[in-house]
């Protein structure tokens, strides 16, 4: 079987678009990431898990395997995700259909997905789609290796969110700010 790291850089070559990087995010970026949700979340999604580092943080923060849903629409990562994480529910599919695949009763969606890299308008409807499976005072939690949100003040705006940056974890490689969102009234 693949070590995460070679299975990682070969769906960086093969799918080099939706993968967006060569290595899974740092065991402190996972940890910085998961720590926003616990068993008080309740039903917690994650967007774009690749190898399952911030799944398995996830899981150490308490929230119970059926709590937890994933979407990862790459095959490769779909099967390895299957087999580590027996009772989370995993949809292999676009962020984007969560909405058709789910009631809007979630906690918080965690998302690895490289929202920089795709075209706004995708970015957008996943970023939609996230607060239409959430619960009014859900938190959507996020990282980027760029400077802002990876969600402009007009996007934020047109959706009614509010952005806030969480913990910078400068021992990743790249350095990674780990952002949360909220909707602007709630
Ligand atoms: C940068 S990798 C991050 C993987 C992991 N979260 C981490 O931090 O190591 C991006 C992941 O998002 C997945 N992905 C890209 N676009 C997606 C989409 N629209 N819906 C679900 N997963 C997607 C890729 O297949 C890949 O697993």
């Amino acid at each position: 079987m693949l070590s995460d790291l070679a299975l990682f850089l070969k769906q960086a070559v093969l799918q080099p678009k939706q993968t967006s990087s060569l290595v899974p995010s740092s065991r402190a970026l996972a940890n910085a990431m998961a720590a926003h949700v616990g068993p008080q979340t309740g039903q917690v999604v994650e967007f774009g898990p690749g190898t399952g580092i911030i799944t398995e943080a996830i899981l150490a923060q308490g929230v119970a395997p059926e709590n937890l849903t994933l979407f990862e629409m790459n095959t490769a990562f779909a099967g390895a995700l299957a087999a580590r994480f027996p009772g989370v529910t995993l949809h292999v599919t676009g962020a984007q259909n969560a909405p058709t695949l789910m009631p809007a009763t979630v906690g918080a969606v965690v998302s690895g997905l490289p929202l920089l890299s795709m075209p706004r308008a995708l970015r957008r409807e996943i970023v939609s789609a996230a607060f239409k499976v959430m619960r009014p005072d859900g938190i959507f939690i996020q990282f980027t290796y760029g400077q802002t949100v990876p969600l402009s003040d007009e996007g934020l705006a047109t959706l009614g969110l509010q952005a806030s940056k969480a913990k910078k974890v400068w021992g990743n490689f790249p350095p990674a700010q780990v952002y949360v969102v909220k909707r602007a009234q709630i």
